[in-house]
């Protein structure tokens, strides 16, 4: 029997390991306190009315119509196709959602609305809980099969795996999702929005993503994981710069995670200062709106600040120490729950 009930999808900031998902490398998000509300009422009949409240927009189709269409519809679709396929038997919904992460702010405004959407369609099928790894896979396919963005899994596992107060050391290898304490003292990490909308799908994402594949069928390998940087060096440009990227950006995670248990935060600004210069001159995902905002984080005493998520625009990520007084519209993040159902 369908109930009205509602669930909640985070967004996330990726502390370091950025293009590495896709690379079977590793990466340290953790979910935001922002992020996706939807509110799922039964509704008779085999039909899904969406409604995005904030953008005054509404979507209605058949459950079983597997019909495409654009923008956030797009995921609202693709979440009831897949769940479909998954053999999940969704009831006659009317989904209402709202939000707080703003769309194309590099901060996964997409994986919190696929997740949110999920699990609140989900629970009023009155289904029984999907294991999160499989939710994950089937949130990411929403992207790549209805959206178009060759993404990974970062997004989706950071939504659906947050845990307060800690990041999450992710092997996407192994899809070994480790906890890291985040204890930051009096120290603040924040986001400033560069003003200039992100999205994966219609950027250089997909782009970069053939690059490494390109890049692994030339040194013979199954993916950049294996890959070294004597390796690197020996591919014609751009290709040993990206996979430069991907494997300083690896090596990166491993040494923030070894900063953090030793609350060595200077060293931690480093790193976000290391893996923005990668981002920017080897894997070439910053644009000027992305330096300016870099700088203004910078200016006001961040120990390091870069670009966050697929970049070519969205957010920055800075660290700031106690004393620094960030920019008036900067929003403090910290970790926070992951994806849940709140009835
Ligand atoms: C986007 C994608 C993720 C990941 C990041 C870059 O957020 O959705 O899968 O590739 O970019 O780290």
């Amino acid at each position: 029997m369908s109930r009205e009930v509602s669930a909640f999808g985070p967004g996330r900031v990726n502390l370091i390991g950025e293009h590495t998902d896709y690379n079977d490398g590793l990466a340290l998000p953790f979910a935001i306190g922002e992020g996706v509300c939807a509110r799922a009422t039964p509704l008779p009949g085999r039909r899904i009315e969406a409604v995005a409240a904030d953008l005054d927009e509404h979507d209605s189709f058949a459950i079983d119509s597997h019909e495409r269409a654009d923008g956030w519809r797009a995921y609202v679709r693709g979440a009831v196709a897949e769940l479909q396929a998954a053999g999940v038997e969704l009831t006659g919904t009317r989904v209402e959602i709202t939000g707080t992460v703003p769309q194309g702010s590099g901060l996964s405004s997409s994986a919190a609305l696929e997740v949110a959407v999920a699990l609140a369609l989900m629970a009023a099928a009155d289904a029984k809980p999907m294991d999160r790894l499989k939710l994950a896979r089937l949130c990411s396919r929403v992207e790549n099969e209805w959206v178009g963005a060759q993404t990974g899994l970062l997004d989706q596992l950071g939504s659906l795996f947050g845990e307060r107060d800690q990041a999450l050391r992710i092997d996407f290898r192994t899809l070994e999702v480790s906890p890291v304490p985040l204890e930051l003292g009096g120290y603040r990490l924040v986001t400033l929005d560069s003003g200039e909308q992100h999205a994966n799908a219609g950027s250089g994402y997909n782009e970069r993503r053939r690059e490494c594949a390109q890049a692994c069928e030339r040194l013979g390998i199954e993916s950049l994981r294996d890959a070294t940087l004597e390796q690197a060096e020996g591919l014609p440009d751009p290709l040993d710069r990206r996979v430069r990227h991907v494997l300083t950006s690896n090596a990166r995670v491993e040494a923030a995670v070894a900063a953090l248990a030793e609350h060595d935060l200077e060293q931690l600004g480093q790193l976000l200062d290391d893996e923005h210069a990668s981002l920017r001159d080897d894997y070439e995902v910053s644009t000027q709106a992305v330096e300016a905002a870099v700088k203004r984080l910078k200016d006001t005493g961040a120990l390091g600040a870069r670009v966050v998520g697929g970049g070519f625009g969205g957010s920055v990520l800075g660290l700031l120490p106690p004393d620094a007084g960030p920019p008036e519209d900067a929003v403090e993040v910290r970790p926070g729950e992951g994806a849940r159902v709140l009835r």
